[in-house]
């Protein structure tokens, strides 16, 4: 969801209103992933790089993140949202850390969408986590296979994303689901995040399903 504090300056306005544009449009997004039939949608909201930013902002993130929990947790129950956490929740204050751990339990039996937020989240500290939790546990070289990394990573359970949408006009991957999306699709906007709604997304997900996935295989096999 990259493209808040430009969508902000372009128009006079402090960044944390460019966050808060941003949280309105993910409430859309997330409506119509469900109207979609979309079944997982993974947002990539704080990462581990983002406590190099001004401790107002940060602060003003974390506010933003609690208030959705407080305000929008009744309703995505209701509408069957299942919300899981990628990342870790060192460094969060204890009212926060309480709240996702609430939210997630709350609402981990709803089917309709599962919301991944990822907070507080890098790909490579993932793959660090998962690497130290399979030592822990004793794993031998010979028995770590890819399917044992996977069950170690914050994503086990869930399948890899097809489709890796970044706003913004970015060419980057900026350590997001580095493992899972190894074999996705990527579409790049130059539409800022809070702009990029359900029309945007039907786009996305239209120039997608145009695509030819051979995940390393050739297209033509009879040759
Ligand atoms: C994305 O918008 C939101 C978060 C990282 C929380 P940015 O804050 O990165 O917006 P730009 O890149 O400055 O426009
Ligand atoms: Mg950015």
């Amino acid at each position: 969801m990259d493209g808040n504090g430009r969508w902000a300056r372009s128009r006079g306005l402090p960044r944390q209103a460019g966050h808060r544009a941003g949280t309105e449009n993910l409430r859309r997004i997330i409506k119509a992933c469900s109207e979609m039939g979309i079944k997982i949608l993974t947002v990539y909201a704080f990462s581990t790089e983002n406590w190099g930013r001004s401790m107002k902002e940060i602060k003003g993130l974390m506010s933003i993140l609690e208030r959705v929990i407080d305000q929008e947790l009744d309703e995505l129950h209701a509408n069957e949202v299942q919300l899981r956490h990628i990342g870790v929740l060192d460094g969060l204050s204890e009212t926060l850390k309480e709240k996702v751990q609430a939210a997630v339990e709350l609402t981990k039996n709803n089917e309709r969408l599962i919301l991944c937020l990822a907070w507080n989240y890098g790909g490579r500290q993932e793959i660090v986590h998962a690497v130290r939790s399979i030592v822990a546990g004793g794993g031998r070289p010979e028995e770590i296979d890819e399917a044992m990394v996977e069950s170690h990573l914050f994503t086990a359970g869930l399948p890899d994303p097809d489709l890796v949408v970044r706003t913004s006009g970015e060419m980057r991957v900026s350590n997001f689901l580095i493992w899972q999306a190894a074999y996705a699709e990527y579409y790049v906007t130059p539409t800022y995040w809070p702009s990029f709604g359900p029309d945007e997304l039907e786009k996305a997900v239209e120039a997608y399903s145009k695509r030819d996935r051979r995940f390393g295989l050739v297209a033509d096999a009879s040759d």
